[in-house]
């Protein structure tokens, strides 16, 4: 394997499990798509919420099992760990409370997506508690949130300590307006982001999102950024070197 591959900490590939890839087909073409773009390393991350989606680790095991065996049927030199994308709500409260939350591959990372049309004002203290339970939250694609975007410090500021923040590749596409893509790529470009991610669900986003913000980070970032946020930093939140 690729040991300098793309690691790709946000994609909804697990066949049938939310609104993502509706097959193991359609996960395998995700997979196989991101791969020939020079990823390796993937943690899937499917919706966990309290109406849509309420997963947990017993409705997504099987669907995990199901994409290896199709993985390993096909030769795909891949990784595939398995986590989550919580909603902020009370599912996500209870499972940290209850210290069995859906971690990134097992890790103390913790994906989460915050509410977009206001940020609670109890909210650092709220990281700051999801981190006294033993986790490290990620924040999922903060630039749809609207508190953030005349002012990404005010991101900076909830961050710092408490959060890691990871910017989608969809929001950098333009898929959400202008107004997300511009706060996206200014998180990216000051350093706030701490990572990018897909968030695919689909595999036509492969030409029409993926390859498109792909070439833009790599024309527009130099290469030690680049490989910072799409490697060297999720390499070791995912296997931390060993003592
Ligand atoms: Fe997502």
């Amino acid at each position: 394997m690729n040991d300098r591959g793309y690691y790709d900490l946000h994609l909804h590939v697990l066949p049938g499990v939310d609104d993502g890839a509706r097959t193991v087909e359609a996960g395998v073409e995700m997979l196989r798509g991101l791969h020939d773009l020079g990823y390796r390393h993937f943690v899937a991350t499917p919706h966990c919420d309290d109406q849509r989606w309420p997963n947990d680790q017993a409705t997504l095991v099987e669907a995990h099992r199901r994409l290896l065996e199709a993985i390993d049927g096909c030769g795909l030199e891949v990784e595939v760990l398995l986590g989550a994308e919580y909603t902020y709500g009370p599912r996500f409260h209870a499972h940290v409370t209850e210290k069995r939350a859906m971690t990134l591959a097992s890790s103390r990372y913790l994906l989460v997506e915050l509410p977009e049309a206001f940020m609670p004002a109890t909210m650092p203290q709220t990281l700051f508690d999801v981190g006294g339970h033993g986790y490290y939250p990620v924040l999922a694609h903060p630039e749809r949130c609207k508190p953030f975007h005349d002012d990404v410090s005010r991101l900076a500021d909830l961050a710092n300590g408490r959060a890691l923040v990871q910017v989608s590749f969809r929001s950098l596409a333009g898929t959400f307006g202008r107004t997300i893509k511009k706060t996206a790529w200014r998180l990216v470009t000051d350093e706030i982001a701490d990572l990018v991610a897909t968030d695919c669900h689909d595999p036509r986003e492969l030409r029409k999102v993926v390859r498109p913000v792909l070439l833009a980070l790599q024309s527009r970032l130099d290469p030690d950024h680049l490989d910072r946020l799409m490697h060297r930093f999720p390499a070791r939140m995912i296997h931390p070197p060993t003592a």
